[in-house]
């Protein structure tokens, strides 16, 4: 009675007398997303097929059929004319009702020791590890944009803030070095996240190992894997990988969200300090003045999307118990989500950044403005024996004198200094200038050009490697 039912694709086997309904087939089914790991799926496949014919598990001539339809498969996948059918659920099973097709009962072994579990959980690391060198790869086009723009800015000068309001003068490519810090550190993160992606799920089978004979070292030597999977539970259930993953995407984003907050304030007509290339902004249907810096608003805004991925992914997890749940199909959307995210991000930053047009005069301006060498007018007068606190009341009382008749701390004659502090002497004029401030920050993470070209020389080498 159950066998009539049993017709292709509409139900599991002779277990069931019903097929699923059309809705709950959708609902379940993963293959218009899980597609996008299919060379894996394929490349996971002729590991496994390897390792089983050379435990003597299938025939020599297996392995050649198995090499052969999958050759056959792949080729159909890259030219785009493999039919993906929702009926076959997911990737692995598209991709085995076609082997077995092609070269009849061989492709019935390929899953000989091996469930889809530990196959989804090998086809995701794989893909996840290869799209982590790519992110890695962008990371360093960014980064080495970076320092370009800071090389040719290592003595620009613009106000640093704190809390928004003019602090003490900064070298622009001091500011953007720290930014170079950020992805340099991300870059890091993808290193060392990748270690814990790259290990070999394969052998955990549906949850318990298997009994036949497998060679699980193999597999991993085949596939490039640094280490086996040491637990079966744990290898099919676990996607810690895939969360820390996302969360170095979220940081990746959050420094690019930072970053776009500047390039939005910068570009703002009230500030000035920087311009984007045209073809990173957008005009307004109404206003015909406007250039929008969408670019950097679009990157600001993506960003909780990664961010949201994160939670996802952690909830996702949360309530599972040992050891596979369907559950675990959730986790690709998120994923592959992040990765596109990141990845356009990247690309376009790092053709964003050389076209960044720096306004030095404006910067200049501003830094002028707001008493940014204040402090280096207290660090003066410490050095010539007063104590600090007191030297940063005197200079608070200079300033809130200079800001009632709207004038600088350069602009007062040595006189008028030196009725604060009779300490002050005609040397004071080098440490109120804008250029005497950043230079005399001369140390290892200081401002001073000079620290600021050793910094990106050191950070050079360091990309080269
Ligand atoms: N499509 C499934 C996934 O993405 C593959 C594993 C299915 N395993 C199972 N026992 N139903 O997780």
């Amino acid at each position: 009675m159950t066998s009539q039912l049993h017709k292709k694709g509409e139900a599991w086997s002779a277990r069931f007398s019903e097929p699923v309904s059309e809705l709950v087939k959708r609902y379940t089914a993963s293959v218009f997303f899980d597609k996008r790991m299919a060379l894996f799926d394929i490349e996971g496949s002729l590991a496994h097929a390897d390792m089983l014919a050379a435990q003597g598990i299938i025939s020599a001539q297996d392995l050649a059929d198995i090499q052969r339809g999958m050759t056959q498969i792949r080729g159909e996948i890259e030219r785009g004319e493999f039919e993906w059918q929702l009926d076959l659920e997911d990737v692995h099973l598209n991709i085995e009702a076609r082997l077995t097709a092609l070269i009849g009962d061989a492709g019935k072994r390929l899953h000989t020791g091996r469930s889809r579990n530990d196959q989804v959980a090998t086809d995701i690391r794989l893909w996840l590890r290869s799209e982590i060198d790519r992110i890695g790869t962008h990371l360093g086009d960014l980064r080495s944009a970076l320092l370009d723009l800071a090389e040719q800015h290592s003595a620009t000068i613009l106000p640093g803030f704190t809390h928004l309001q003019v602090a003490q003068p900064v070298t622009f490519g001091h500011h953007l070095m720290a930014y170079f810090e950020m992805f340099s550190r991300d870059a890091e993160r993808m290193i060392d996240v990748r270690r814990r992606v790259n290990r070999l799920p394969l052998g955990a089978a549906a949850l318990a190992g298997t009994s036949y004979p497998i060679d699980r070292e193999r597999v991993a030597a085949t596939l490039g894997f640094e280490e086996v999977c040491t637990n079966s539970l744990d290898a099919v259930s676990d996607r810690d990988f895939a969360i820390e993953f996302t969360a170095a995407a979220a940081l990746v984003m959050t420094h690019i969200s930072r970053f776009s907050e500047e390039l939005v304030l910068w570009m703002s007509p009230r500030v000035g300090f920087i311009d984007l290339a045209d073809r990173f902004c957008t005009g307004s249907s109404i206003m015909p003045q406007k250039k929008n810096p969408d670019v950097p608003e679009l990157a600001r805004g993506k960003t909780g999307r990664v961010n949201g991925h994160l939670i996802a992914l952690l909830t996702l997890m949360k309530g599972q118990p040992l050891a596979y749940n369907k559950d675990n199909q959730e986790d690709k959307e998120p994923l592959f989500d992040t990765v596109d995210t990141v990845i356009d991000t990247l690309r376009i930053f790092a053709d964003m950044v050389p076209g960044i047009k720096v306004r030095e005069e404006n910067m200049r301006n501003a830094a002028l403005q707001g008493f940014s060498t204040a402090t280096d007018l207290a660090d003066y007068l410490v050095k010539k024996g007063l104590p600090f606190r007191d030297a940063h009341e005197i200079v608070a009382h200079a300033v809130k004198i200079c800001s009632d008749r709207d004038i600088d701390l350069a602009d007062l004659s040595l006189a008028e200094l030196q009725k604060f502090s009779p300490l002050v002497g005609e040397d004071v004029f080098g440490f109120l200038t804008l250029e005497g401030s950043v230079s005399s920050r001369n140390h290892i993470g200081g401002t001073a050009p000079e620290q600021v070209k050793r910094a990106i020389a050191a950070a050079r080498a360091k990309l080269a490697k």
